[in-house]
């Protein structure tokens, strides 16, 4: 994938400029729409992603891939992305936290706080024609945030977790591995899957799975970006969730991982 840099000062939302781009005809595949802050800035489930200038990288890759791909299969790409830049900028404790928020967890402090979020958005997808928005926003530099952010969830930045990470930097390490787990969605879907469950640190743990179709608490058997989640519960009692459906799955305290 060749990637060029489309920088930004303050804009509304680099998605939304991502959007225009392909509105207008200019957009090239591998387009990385790049802003020092945004007014704007747009999260999953209509939340606000907060965007202060110069702290955060706030990037929105656009994908024009010849044939459609899989909406799960690019969620979980692009989250293993995120996940595997930190890693290369020196955060080893980061997961991957349903279906793709980058997590930090502490050991003596069952919360986790988040460190990035990712939005995969396309608008009147046309299969002939496909075009994506990957939207990422990523804590780097910050030292603290606003109440009203804390008040909503635990938030946490590189620095905060002590590594020495720039913002550019974060940007190269980022490009350097969304184009292999891109690729792997069609290439390579199980070792897709597998590292994504090895990345949330779920696999075989005991989790409850809140779906569109309620509760149900068993152990996470195996992931597969076309056929579902599959969690059992005792021997016999296997039940296999569509991606779309699943919400949140959150790992049961005191549980051991099942060798
Ligand atoms: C989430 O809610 O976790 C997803 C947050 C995604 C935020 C990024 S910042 C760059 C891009 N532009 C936006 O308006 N949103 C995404």
């Amino acid at each position: 994938m060749q990637f060029r840099t489309i920088r930004h000062g303050t804009v509304d939302s680099t998605s939304e400029r991502a959007f225009a781009s392909i509105a207008d005809g200019s957009a090239r595949h591998g387009d990385v729409h790049v802003a020092d802050a945004q007014t704007a800035g747009r999260g999953r489930q209509g939340r606000r992603w907060h965007s202060s200038s110069g702290e955060g990288l706030y990037a929105s890759i656009v994908l024009l891939p010849e044939v459609e791909l899989s909406a799960a299969g690019l969620t979980i790409a692009a989250g293993l992305a995120v996940h595997d830049a930190v890693a290369r900028l020196g955060l080893k404790n980061a997961a991957l936290d349903w279906p793709n928020d980058v997590i930090v967890r502490d050991v003596n402090d069952p919360t986790s706080a988040k460190l990035a979020g990712i939005l995969v958005e396309t608008r009147g997808l046309d299969p002939r024609a496909p075009h994506y928005v990957v939207g990422i926003g990523l804590n780097v530099l910050q030292r603290e945030f606003p109440e009203q952010l804390l008040s909503e969830r635990a938030v946490t930045s590189l620095r905060l977790c002590g590594c020495d990470a720039t913002i550019e930097g974060a940007l190269d390490a980022l490009v350097g591995e969304l184009p292999g787990r891109i690729d792997a969605i069609r290439s390579d879907p199980k070792s897709l899957a597998r590292d994504y469950l090895s990345a949330t640190g779920l696999l075989r743990r005991r989790v409850r799975v809140r779906s569109g179709e309620g509760a149900f608490e068993g152990r996470i058997e195996s992931l597969d970006i076309h056929g579902g989640l599959v969690v059992t519960n005792g021997d016999t009692h296997a039940r296999t969730f569509a991606l779309e459906i699943v919400r949140e799955i959150t790992a049961i305290r005191g549980d051991e991982e099942v060798e």
